[in-house]
């Protein structure tokens, strides 16, 4: 059985999914939410999926080992699925090639820091692109520059505003990352 982390910051849509996914897979279990965001909406979806959760301050996550020995404990790779903050290298080289990550473009288009969520769609439309799409990839110590799995895209039109373009990138989230998660981990 293998032990999925889950490392959200938002609202947790993808925890969602792929706790779905997973909900009859007897070789992959959804360890613990890892959340640096009290208020997260993801929280709420814990609560109501009677998934386990751990929150933690920045202080606990880059000048502890708090949340590295609870993960030892719980889980066997990392998912992050919306997380915001960089993977400290403590947790890089215990779960080293176990962690990976979904971005909302195409890598390395609209990547590094401060590219995450609406941010990635504003940028896309103000370029007038004619595709996005989402990029897996495993993580590494800097922000979206891991080595990359799995890229789908598509396509767009000029009348796309930034919540359209939001909600076709979410649309491929949802049908490919736990699917990826599943063929990686395996
Ligand atoms: C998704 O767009 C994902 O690509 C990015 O963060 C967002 C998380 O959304 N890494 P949600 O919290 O899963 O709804």
């Amino acid at each position: 059985m293998i032990r999925l982390a889950l490392f959200a910051s938002g609202s947790g849509s993808n925890v969602e999914n792929i706790y779905n996914y997973f909900s009859n897979n007897t070789n992959f279990i959804i360890s613990k939410v890892y959340c640096n965001n009290a208020n997260a909406g993801v929280l709420e979806r814990c609560k109501r999926l009677n998934l386990k959760s751990l929150v933690f301050k920045r202080h606990e996550f880059f000048e502890s080992s708090l949340v590295l020995k609870d993960l030892i404990e719980t889980s066997d790779v990392i998912v992050l699925a919306g997380f915001l903050w960089k993977i400290p290298e403590n947790i890089i080289q215990v779960f080293s090639d176990k962690i990976i990550n979904i971005h909302p473009a195409l890598l390395p288009k609209y990547g590094g820091k401060g590219m995450y969520g609406m941010n990635v769609h504003k940028a896309v439309k103000e370029n007038n692109d004619a595709e996005t799409g989402i990029t897996i990839h495993f993580v590494n110590e800097k922000y979206d520059d891991g080595a990359i799995i799995f890229q789908a895209k598509t396509s767009l039109k000029p009348s796309d505003g930034i919540e359209e373009i939001a909600q076709k990138v979410h649309e491929l989230e949802y049908k490919y990352y736990p699917k990826i998660i599943e063929q990686t981990f395996s």
